[in-house]
């Protein structure tokens, strides 16, 4: 091919790629035919809308005020030209919240099925303006046009909503509303408000006012223990219910419903701590001390209400009419899971009960319970909803409605008895959960990336057999907020933008949805949207990677801004643009970063060495062996992490044995390995390095389907010298090993906690010289649980110690003035956590 049809295609591409993007909406709508010209928003121009749509218009007029600067008449009577139309028509032939909207030069009309229809037009004509529309101060100088379009559009479940945990941390009115607002704009319109839970009650009871004024608190002083970074400080908070009645007015006005959720029987510490009655063993002194010593998570905690106290349900009867009363939804969310049922069984009156209905285990009470609570609602014309475990233990009501979060073997088991389900899978939908390897965040349910998100297809795998799929209602999002405490804005960044392929998977055809598709409209025009909406979104990190002597950056998306540093610094606005390898013989100096906006960027990498490697494995029962190449990676000896990481993840798929040879001698091996955030990972400390040697990686890996994946490896920029341990810390729960091995995934934990003049003293085999010796302690990736009151010591003879460096937000940094052959930790003051956790040194 030559030259000029290069050009010719690369032009041609070029403007296809723009007129895509004229209509690059999300969620993408069902039908869209784009047409010649455009329509012009002025401020003249009127927003011509009947009784039934005033309030919409008046919503639309508002929303274009603060970026276009014009404040448009909202009237009754169309005229000729440069209108924006608004009309409800129940005739209309599409689903509900289904509309049409048309552009054409003289303005834009939007039909609706219903208000939700119309409303829903709206935020596509707002997606076909310029995103500066979102702006909340005036942009100047736009041209506020619209393309000329023809858009059929309606949703394809009728429930697509997104839950927020305002327990662990609390959100305020302003917040709240501010979150609602976003979902709308994607067509979301289901908030599920996680009310109340362990760490404390957020809604006023006026009937029980200590569930606020005692539960709504956590700190040194409160019934509650501190927990989630709440620290020293007395942290909570609570909605008045003037505050919930106007939140819920103000997401009507956005068509979005809440559901609240009442958190029972289980997860009710915060009850507990204000009304002790509600447990099995009503006893304050036990209550008192069980409370506040043991872990959220203890075995024992006492956070169950009792099954056998009739006075339970008379209490909840009033709580629950309190609480239906100012949400008009037909749904109320009562909980249900992990209940732990420890008092139960050590309960005379829980006993009692099982024996009078004749049960004969937990589970059974668990479901008598349920039934109780789906009759008081219903006795208030509420229908009940609950998390999966409500279906355990026998039939509820074909009316409730269960959350299917453990498994899709839920969400399949709730369909197919026939219970209206939302499927919020933590696999795909927990957005607490880390959006990469190398992000903060749990990964229990695995890496949830914004990928791993939008593949979700609740048709693949049969997984709702025969007619069951009409019993799936949709799909929902959920936030909860253990870890939101820092950094700054971290609710927003794990919200989006996987909130968008969640509003994309509720309300787009499967047929008419495609990763690469969704992608491009994300990156190259939704961004911006997001940008002006001021949402501190995840920009995407470039993948970085290290191969004889260069670094190459793959930018996350066409035309993505990366910058670099190679002096070990995080990259900032002002650091050099990627444009080319980085030839360096320091990759570990290396740090890249993409910059969407001079505010909003990724969180810096470091380059990760490609191995030689990859694999391609047939299915296979026994050991298969491979082996790489690693002369190209491989530069120094030290400690390194080998991941492992197949390209589909799959169970039956495992690293066992993974050696380096050094000339076909083995000079590093390991067997025990992890599986961490999607690979299977390897630690080997290489004792020697020789640059004209021939090194090669091997390891021994089994799998029972096809399995194809990357071997990368990452170097430890720190030195792994001898260490023993000496532990003078009574409440630690494991050995001290852990903390010798330099695998920074393995702790050691104390629980309850540590107390002041605990120690723990790290003894090297030689007197180390070093730079810099850091001990970082939290849990990893998590941070949760670090050390609050301590400081490290320092011994150069071995016997004396002597005071070095305090402990600020979890970690200490010391600089010994020369070789060093002790550290010591020393706990100042208990931690106001539940537990404390230690990390191995980081020795540089
Ligand atoms: C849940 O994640 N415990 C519903
Ligand atoms: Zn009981």
């Amino acid at each position: 091919m030559n030259q000029l049809y290069i050009m010719i295609i690369a032009v041609f591409c070029t403007v296809d790629v723009v007129g895509q993007q004229a209509v690059a909406l999300i969620p993408r709508p069902v039908q869209v035919q784009e047409l010649q010209g455009s329509f012009e928003l002025t401020g003249s121009t009127a927003i011509v809308a009947g009784r039934s749509e005033k309030e919409l218009g008046e919503y639309l007029r508002d929303k274009l005020h603060s970026s276009t600067g014009y404040n448009l008449k909202v009237r009754a009577a169309e005229g000729e030209t440069n209108h924006i139309v608004l009309q409800i028509d129940p005739g209309l032939t599409l689903p509900s919240e289904g509309y049409r909207l048309t552009v054409g030069k003289q303005g834009a009309t939007i039909t609706g099925k219903d208000r939700g229809g119309v409303f829903n037009g709206i935020q596509t004509l707002l997606q076909l303006l310029p995103p500066q529309v979102y702006a909340d101060t005036l942009a100047r100088g736009i041209a506020w046009k619209m393309p000329s379009v023809t858009i059929t559009d309606y949703p394809r479940f009728r429930y697509r909503g997104m839950m927020l945990d305002v327990s662990r941390q609390f959100f305020d009115v302003p917040e709240v509303e501010q979150y609602i607002d976003w979902l709308s704009m994607h067509k979301i319109n289901r908030f599920h408000w996680h009310l109340t839970d362990d760490q404390g009650w957020r809604i006023q009871i006026k009937h029980y006012p200590r569930l606020t004024s005692v539960g709504a608190w956590r700190g040194p002083k409160e019934q509650l223990p501190p927990a989630y970074g709440s620290g020293d400080k007395r942290y909570g908070g609570y909605y008045t219910q003037k505050q919930i009645r106007a939140v819920v007015r103000y997401a009507a006005q956005r068509n979005v419903e809440i559901i609240p959720e009442i958190d029972i029987p289980g997860h009710s510490r915060a009850v507990a701590v204000s009304y002790p009655q509600i447990l099995c063993k009503p006893d304050t002194a036990f209550l008192e001390k069980g409370s506040r010593a043991t872990a959220n998570w203890d075995w024992r905690d006492p956070n169950v209400w009792c099954v056998g106290n009739e006075q339970n349900y008379k209490m909840l009867k009033v709580i629950l009419k309190e609480v239906a009363s100012f949400f008009p939804s037909k749904y109320i969310h009562i909980g249900g899971d992990e209940v732990n049922p420890y008092y139960w069984d050590h309960c005379t009156r829980c006993r009692a009960l099982m024996k009078k209905e004749h049960m004969t285990n937990a589970m059974e009470l668990q479901h008598y319970f349920m039934q109780r609570v789906e009759g008081i609602l219903h006795s208030l014309g509420k229908r009940m909803a609950g998390w999966d475990e409500i279906m355990d233990g026998g039939k509820l009501d074909s009316t409730t409605a269960v959350y299917a979060w453990r498994s899709t073997a839920k969400a399949s088991e709730a369909a197919m008895s026939h219970y209206p389900t939302v499927l919020m899978m933590g696999s795909y939908f927990y957005f607490d959960m880390a959006q990469s390897v190398n992000d903060r965040g749990h990964d229990w349910a695995g890496i949830v990336s914004l990928k791993k998100v939008y593949s979700f297809n609740p048709l693949e795998n049969n997984l709702f057999p025969d007619a069951s799929f009409h019993y799936v209602k949709g799909v929902q999002g959920a936030l909860w907020s253990e870890l939101l405490n820092k950094p700054p804005r971290f609710m927003e960044y794990q919200s989006y933008p996987r909130i968008a392929a969640l509003a994309e998977i509720g309300w787009t055809p499967q047929g008419e949805r495609n990763w690469g598709d969704f992608y491009t409209r994300l990156t190259h025009t939704h961004f911006e949207r997001m940008k002006y909406m001021n949402i501190a979104f995840r920009v995407p990190p470039p993948e970085v990677w290290y191969r004889s002597g260069y670094v190459t950056v793959v930018p996350p998306y066409p035309g993505a801004e990366v910058r670099y540093t190679t002096d070990g610094s995080i990259p900032t606005v002002a650091s050099p643009i990627y444009r080319d390898s980085i030839a360096t013989r320091f990759p570990d100096s290396v740090q890249c970063r993409t910059f969407y906006s001079a505010s909003l960027a990724s969180i810096p990498l470091k380059p990760v060495r490609v191995a030689a490697g990859e694999w391609t494995m047939e299915p296979a029962t026994g050991m298969t062996q491979q082996a790489w190449n690693i002369n190209p990676v491989f530069d120094q000896a030290g400690s390194w992490d080998i991941a492992f990481t197949p390209d589909t993840l799959d169970n039956t798929f495992s690293v066992k044995q993974v050696e380096l040879l050094e000339n076909g001698i083995t000079i590093s091996s390991a067997r025990l390995g992890n599986i961490t955030k999607g690979s299977w990972r390897y630690r080997l400390v290489v004792p020697a390095y020789d640059a004209t040697k021939q090194y090669t990686l091997r390891a021994e890996m089994q799998s029972s389907k096809a399995s194809t994946g990357k071997v990368s490896m990452q170097r430890l920029p720190y030195l792994t010298p001898e260490t023993g341990i000496i532990v003078n810390m009574p409440l630690m729960q494991h050995n001290a090993l852990p903390l010798t091995d330099y695998d920074f995934s393995t702790t050691v934990s104390c629980m309850p906690n540590a107390r002041a003049g605990d120690n723990l003293t790290f003894v090297f085999a030689s007197p180390l010289v070093c730079k810099t010796i850091t001990s970082v302690t939290g849990m990893p990736m998590l941070g949760l649980f670090p050390i609050q009151h301590g400081h490290l010591e320092l011994s150069y003879d071995g016997t004396h110690f002597e005071y070095a460096v305090p402990y600020t937000d979890g970690t200490a940094s010391v600089s010994p003035a020369h070789a060093v052959k002790a550290v010591r930790i020393v706990i100042d003051a208990p931690t106001d956590a539940p537990m404390m956790v230690i990390q191995d040194l980081r020795i540089e």
